[in-house]
C-alpha cells in the first residue's frame, strides 16, 4: 500500500480512531491534514505525523469549506477524506432534548455531508479519490439509550450509499466502516455514563462482541486505510462492519 504523493484529510483526527487513522495513513506515505475542534491535541498529532492542522467544527459549512481549501493550499491537493469526527449521547428517546438531538445530528450526519460536499470538487480536480465515513454498529442495529446517535449513524450509512452513486462518475469511491466498541475516550465516557459500568463492560463489550473484546483504534484505522487505498479500487457504496462480529448475530 503506497500513499506517496497523496493528501488525506481526517476529521476528528486529534484523538482516538481519527488519530490512529492519521498515523496509519502517514505510515504509508500520505501527507495528512488533521481537522479537529480540539486545537492542542490536533496540533500535537499533526506535528507527530509531519502533517498540518486546521481547526474546524464539521457542523459549520464555512469550516468544512476551510478544510478543503487548507488541504489544497497547504498540501497541494486532496485525494482522501475521512469523515470521522463524531459525538455520542447516552440518552433515550424521551430523555433527549431538542438541542442534544440537533447537536448529535449536526456533527455526525450533517458534518459528514458538509465536509464531503466541500471535498468532492477538490477530489475530482485531482482525478478522483476516496471518502471513508466512520459510521457505527449503532448505524446498523438499534441500541437502547442512544436514539439520536443511532439515527445519526444510520443516516451516515445511507448517505454513504447515496454519495457513492453521485460520485462514481467522478472517480471518487465512498465507503463506510461501522466500528463496534473501540478503546477511545469516547467509548470510555460512554461506559462511565452507564448505571453499572463494570457490568456494561462485561455484558455488552465482552459478551456481545463475538471476538470477546473491544477493538483497538488501530484495527479500525487499518480498515479505513484499506478503503481509502487503491487496494479497494472496485469497492464503493459499501458499509462495512468492523465490529468483532457484533452485528453478525
Ligand atoms: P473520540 O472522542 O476519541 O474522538 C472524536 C474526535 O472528534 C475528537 O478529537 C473531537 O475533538 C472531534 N470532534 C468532535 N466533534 C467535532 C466537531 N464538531 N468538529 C470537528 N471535530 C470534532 O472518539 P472516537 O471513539 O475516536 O470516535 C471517532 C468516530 O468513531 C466517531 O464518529 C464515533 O461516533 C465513531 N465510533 C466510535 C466507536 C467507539 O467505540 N469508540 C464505536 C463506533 C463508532
Amino acid at each position: 500500500m503506497n500513499f506517496e504523493g497523496r493528501v488525506a484529510a481526517v476529521t476528528g483526527g486529534a484523538t482516538g480512531i481519527g488519530a490512529a487513522t492519521a498515523r496509519a495513513l502517514a505510515e504509508v506515505g500520505a501527507r495528512v491534514l488533521v481537522a479537529d475542534l480540539s486545537v492542542e491535541a490536533g496540533r500535537t498529532l499533526a506535528a507527530e505525523v509531519g502533517g498540518e492542522f486546521v481547526q474546524v467544527d464539521v457542523s459549520h459549512a464555512a469550516d468544512a469549506e476551510r478544510l478543503a481549501t487548507a488541504a489544497v493550499e497547504w498540501l497541494g491537493r486532496l485525494d482522501v477524506l475521512v469523515n470521522n469526527a463524531g459525538v455520542v449521547l447516552a440518552k433515550s428517546t424521551t430523555e433527549t432534548t431538542e438541542e442534544e438531538w440537533d447537536r448529535v445530528l449536526d456533527v455526525n450526519l450533517k458534518g459528514t455531508w458538509l465536509c464531503s460536499r466541500a471535498a468532492i470538487p477538490r477530489l475530482a480536480a485531482g482525478g478522483g479519490g476516496a471518502i471513508v465515513n466512520v459510521a457505527s454498529n449503532a448505524g446498523l442495529v438499534g441500541f437502547p439509550n442512544a436514539a439520536a446517535y443511532c439515527a445519526s449513524k444510520g443516516g451516515v450509512a445511507q448517505l454513504t450509499k447515496a454519495m457513492a452513486l453521485d460520485c462514481a462518475p467522478l472517480g471518487i469511491r465512498v465507503n463506510a466502516v461501522c466500528p463496534g466498541h473501540t478503546r477511545t475516550s469516547m467509548a470510555e465516557s460512554f461506559v462511565a455514563s452507564q448505571p453499572d459500568p463494570d457490568a456494561f463492560l462485561r455484558d455488552f463489550v465482552e459478551r456481545q462482541h463475538p471476538i470477546g473484546r473491544m477493538a483497538e483504534p488501530e484495527e479500525v484505522a487499518r480498515c479505513i486505510r484499506f478503503l481509502a487505498s487503491d487496494e479497494a479500487s472496485f469497492v464503493t457504496g459499501a458499509v462495512i462492519a468492523t465490529d468483532g462480529g457484533f452485528t453478525a448475530r
